[in-house]
């Protein structure tokens, strides 16, 4: 039986329930003569914004716990990066980083390197968005082994150009219609916890998501001598906010180490300090050969970066790869700033204001039968909601809560079958994680009445 929250007392301005209003219906509408479709989850329309919080074109304000797919790692318009951008734009934009120097591009660089295990011996590719750093990872891991084939996991998500797209695996509308991918890309069964794929023992779900590679894939289709790389999310983003069992980074570090192949960490969504500490992998104590980056790493700009070891990237060729706005000054002097913010604050932020979000939710699980399942670390928290008679995922309640939240002046997004994820600014406050508790308590309470 769910029992029913109480209702907190905010103020009515606080709760847009007539949205969208009059100007975002005006906007959607235009939206669609002239932009493709795309998947637009709800007609949040945004004006302008600060911090956590954005207002929409008629006047409505929200809580933001998406903070545009776990891209605002400081906030909307943080002070220091809309200085640092503004000085920027007026000094110079671009000069083909690939083709020519500029310091911005370098001082970017040298923070990412000094923040990678070490602090030193790895070496920087600036490209200008996730799919773009996965492209970047598996072409070098290609390059430098001689091999061909690539072994991704059930449920991953890593961009939607071919190579990527070819690694996803999260959900088949991603795919449909774009067959044939690239040849030499195989899928094995990521160590998820709560669910254990084929119905295996819970408890030992890391051995046998690990003994599938080494006693199925590699005595079946795919010698491991012809593998360049494994390429895997620390957690997994679109396919669930799913954290991996204990052990299952670690093994596969050690499984790669055993056959000569590079281990590629996607961390386009955990990296950059959201999960409490710089990298997603550093929770497990391992060391990717190549690291994949993106998303928070531009506080709001369009950048990627395929991070490797030096001496992997040192076998490139001049012109091996490029690109035309990688190292852009604009994009990396926000980067460099973002990224002192990160080292400075937001990281532990992210890790004190995360345990708290995170205990609130946890508190959900003896109220609502629907909320299967709570996980995540820092500020990457997703909330499994579930049918409590099969245990299944129930989408459709994942989807009426995502919107009932809109409403309710919360914005949050979906991943996986039914997981509503937690991915704010990571400046968070504990304030702003209880408001948001407390509206997600509200939207789900009133899903579940219905
Ligand atoms: C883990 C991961 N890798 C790669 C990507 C692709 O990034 P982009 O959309 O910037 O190409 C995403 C995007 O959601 C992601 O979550």
């Amino acid at each position: 039986m769910t029992t029913l929250p109480e209702i907190p007392s905010y103020g009515s301005d606080y709760m847009p329930t007539d949205v969208p209003g009059p100007k975002a219906r005006a906007l959607v509408e235009r939206d669609g003569h002239v932009l493709a479709p795309m998947g637009r989850v709800y007609p949040l329309v945004i004006d302008h914004a600060a911090g956590c919080e954005v207002w929409d074109v008629d006047g409505h304000r929200y809580l933001d716990v998406n903070a545009g797919i776990a891209v605002l790692a400081a906030g909307h318009c943080h002070p220091r990066l809309v200085r640092v951008g503004q000085e920027q734009l007026a000094r110079f934009t671009h000069m083909a980083g690939t083709d020519f120097y500029n310091e911005p591009m370098v001082k970017a660089a040298e923070k990412l390197v000094a923040l990678m295990p070490g602090g030193a011996g790895w070496q920087v590719f600036f490209c200008n968005s996730g799919t773009e750093a996965i492209e970047a990872s598996v072409k070098l891991a290609r390059y430098v082994t001689g091999r061909q084939n690539v072994i991704a996991f059930y449920g991953a998500f890593h961009g939607r150009s071919y190579g990527s797209l070819s690694l996803t695996a999260s959900k088949p509308r991603q795919r449909r219609g774009f067959f044939p991918l690239l040849p030499g890309t195989f899928h094995a069964f990521y160590a998820n916890p709560y669910r254990p794929p084929l119905g295996s023992d819970p408890a030992r779900v890391t051995e046998t998501c690990l003994a599938f590679i080494e006693q199925t894939l590699f005595t079946t289709t795919c010698p491991p001598e012809e593998v360049a790389a494994i390429v895997v999310e620390p957690i997994q983003g679109e396919g669930g906010y799913v954290v991996p069992a204990p052990g299952f980074l670690a093994g596969l570090r050690a499984l790669c180490d055993r056959h000569g192949i590079m281990l590629i960490c996607d961390e386009v969504q955990s990296g950059v300090g959201r999960t409490g500490k710089m990298w997603g992998f550093e929770h497990e104590g391992i060391v990717p050969d190549i690291v994949a980056s993106a998303k928070g790493l531009g506080g709001g700009l369009p950048i990627g970066a395929m991070i490797a070891r030096r001496e992997l990237a040192q076998r490139w060729q001049p012109g091996s790869h490029g690109n035309t706005y990688g190292g852009n000054g604009l994009t990396c002097a926000v980067t460099h700033e973002l990224l002192c913010l990160v080292e400075e604050e937001l990281m532990a932020n992210a890790a004190r204001v995360g345990a708290r979000l995170k205990a609130r939710l946890d508190d959900l699980l003896p109220r609502f039968a629907q909320v299967g399942c709570v996980r995540g670390r820092g500020l990457m928290i997703g909330v499994e909601l579930i049918d409590p008679s099969s245990g299944a995922p129930d989408h459709d309640l994942a989807e009426a809560v995502m919107a009932e939240c809109f409403r309710k002046g919360l914005l949050v997004l979906t991943c996986g079958a039914s997981t509503i994820r937690f991915c704010p600014p990571l400046t968070l406050t504990a304030e702003q994680a209880d408001e948001a508790v407390e509206r997600f308590t509200l939207a789900l309470a009133a899903c579940v009445a219905a």
